[in-house]
């Protein structure tokens, strides 16, 4: 892919923290609508990339080279969101903080996206994790970003919770939208994401499809490493134990 055809282009980025290197060189280029799924044990590396390409925390090296000059929507994993405050006034006073035109329309075109309409007037409080977590996602749409970041976005989530959340950032992506997003669920990375990149110690570890990574996981498993499956063993887990087999051999 040239440089001029990626919406996000990122070459070389390395921050550190003293003499601690928290992400190490990290490189990759994506096009419109690709979802890339950042994913590496607690520690890898993954907030402080997000925070970078968020435009909160400054690299110490490296470069980030956007087709489209707005700003990328941040998902963090704490949202400072009013509890108290229903929907509809946390999306108004986050479009005034972030001085948009016309704060109404930006309100009405996140409830609708989102699909909070419905729940327009409640307090976020009171809403069940899922429906606070579009809340979120509605906040860092409020600038109709081309690029959105979440942070470990399904985290707190339950299964039912989770899945209606994947329909929504897929939904987002397919308007065109690149969608990077954090995770320590290895699946949740393989099923949703078009591409994976598997951070260790700050390190890019592989950067490629998921069927790739499966190739790569595979390759990397001694038979004998395989433990018998059990009943309660799906084609999920024995990925999930082959991921941490990789990240093993190679030091993590
Ligand atoms: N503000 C900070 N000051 C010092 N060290 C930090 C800071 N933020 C992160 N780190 C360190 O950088 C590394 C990567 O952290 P982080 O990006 O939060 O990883 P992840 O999100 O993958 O769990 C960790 O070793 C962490 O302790
Ligand atoms: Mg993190």
């Amino acid at each position: 892919m040239t440089v001029a055809a990626a919406a996000l282009d990122v070459v070389g980025l390395t921050r550190c923290f003293g003499s601690r290197m928290a992400v190490r060189d990290v490189g990759f280029a994506l096009e419109r609508g690709e979802k890339l799924a950042i994913i590496g044990p607690n520690g890898a590396g993954k907030t402080t990339l997000l925070s970078m390409l968020a435009g909160v925390l400054v690299p110490t090296s490296g470069a980030i080279n956007r087709a489209v000059e707005r700003p990328c929507g941040w998902v963090p994993q704490q949202q400072a969101v009013y509890s108290k405050l229903s929907v509809a006034e946390n999306l108004r006073l986050f479009a005034r903080l972030e001085r948009l035109a016309d704060p109404d329309a930006a309100v009405a075109r996140m409830l609708a996206q989102t699909g909070l309409e419905d729940r327009a007037q409640e307090q976020v409080g009171r809403l069940s994790g899922g429906n606070q977590q579009r809340v979120n996602v509605a906040i860092g749409l409020l600038a109709d970003p081309a690029v959105l970041l979440l942070d470990e976005p399904t985290a707190s989530l339950d299964p039912r919770q989770r899945a209606r959340l994947w329909e929504l950032i897929s939904a987002l992506a397919g308007e065109g939208r690149c969608v990077l997003y954090s995770t320590h669920a290895v699946t949740e990375a393989e099923r949703y994401a078009d591409r994976v990149l598997v951070l260790g110690d700050g390190e890019q570890l592989f950067l490629g499809t998921p069927t790739e990574l499966e190739e790569v996981v595979a390759g990397d498993l001694a038979p004998s490493a395989i433990a018998p499956p059990g009943p309660s063993d799906g084609p999920a887990g024995d990925f999930e134990t082959a991921f941490v087999q990789f990240l093993r051999a190679r030091g993590h």
